[in-house]
């Protein structure tokens, strides 16, 4: 089964910096024929205060004509400690739109998960929910292989890192998804929000960085971080026996700089200094 990954499409009607590259980007993964599109989040600009944003990315997901199952970013719902809480309004306006914010959906030999990362380490019931849920899910994989989609990376460099702030899942949910990982043998880890590409290895398990689909980071917030700085998608073959993994640069994409319209794009909340905007 061929699968394309995209993510960190930041489209918006009212804001529309990144626009110009969801064509491009829609053309390409049609031209793939793909079986099944997965977005990892940050579909919109600001879907977590903007309906608006929200219908208008549904509709161009309804552009790319295979089904397209969507995991959702901080600026679609929301982060924990951010000026953009994770609140039951916000989650409730993203499942009209776009549906479960997570979803379980099998395919031949495997089992693909797609999980709300912007619920860990919220303290919304939905929290638990979610945590239950996905323990039922790995339990119930009988012989399947498991991926794992969602926007936030489990970790930077290492597993045992400390807290990377703003980039990755927080230490402590991290501990009780790598262990379900570990335990269950997670073969593919597909996440977004970095805005680089990566492909690594650790323990039998694959961690994949989705480039983002519309503007990359000035090294100011991103020193020494690892990946690669490009616009583009994953490309996945699954079968049974079989996980091909791709990193696709696509040149079609016009290389924008947040850090040219950050001000406009996610001004500064009055009540914080300015922070990344992934
Ligand atoms: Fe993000
Ligand atoms: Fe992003």
């Amino acid at each position: 089964m061929r699968i394309i990954q995209i993510s960190d499409t930041h489209l918006s009607a009212g804001k529309p910096h990144f626009v110009r590259n969801w064509a491009p980007l829609r053309d390409w993964v049609a031209g793939q024929r793909p079986d099944l599109v997965i977005h990892t989040g940050d579909m919109t600009v600001n879907g977590a205060d903007q309906e608006d944003d929200l219908s208008f990315c549904a509709a161009r997901c309804a552009e790319i004509g295979p089904r397209v199952l969507v995991a959702p970013g901080n600026h679609d719902v929301g982060q924990p400690g951010s000026h953009q809480p994770i609140v039951a309004e916000r989650l409730q306006r993203w499942q009209q739109h776009f549906g479960p914010d997570h979803w379980l959906h099998d395919i031949p030999g495997w089992r693909l998960l797609g999980l709300n990362a912007m619920l860990f380490a919220s303290g919304h019931p939905a929290e638990a929910e979610q945590d239950a849920w996905l323990v039922h899910a790995m339990q119930t994989a009988g012989q399947r292989r498991i991926a794992w989609f969602m926007h936030l990376p489990l970790f930077l460099e290492h597993p045992d890192e400390p807290d990377t702030g703003y980039w990755t899942v927080k230490p402590e949910p991290r501990r009780r998804l790598l262990d379900l990982v570990r335990r269950h043998e997670v073969a593919l880890v597909g996440a977004g929000h970095l805005h680089k590409a990566h492909d690594l290895v650790m323990d039998g398990t694959r961690y994949v960085w989705c480039p983002a689909g519309s503007f990359v980071v000035g090294p100011g917030m991103q020193e020494e971080m690892p990946g690669e700085k490009f616009l583009g998608a994953v490309s996945l073959e699954l079968a049974p026996d079989r996980l091909d993994v791709s990193l696709v640069h696509l040149s079609q994409l016009a290389v924008l700089w947040i850090d040219d319209v950050v001000h406009e794009v996610y001004p500064k909340p009055a009540s914080q200094a300015q922070r990344p905007p992934n």
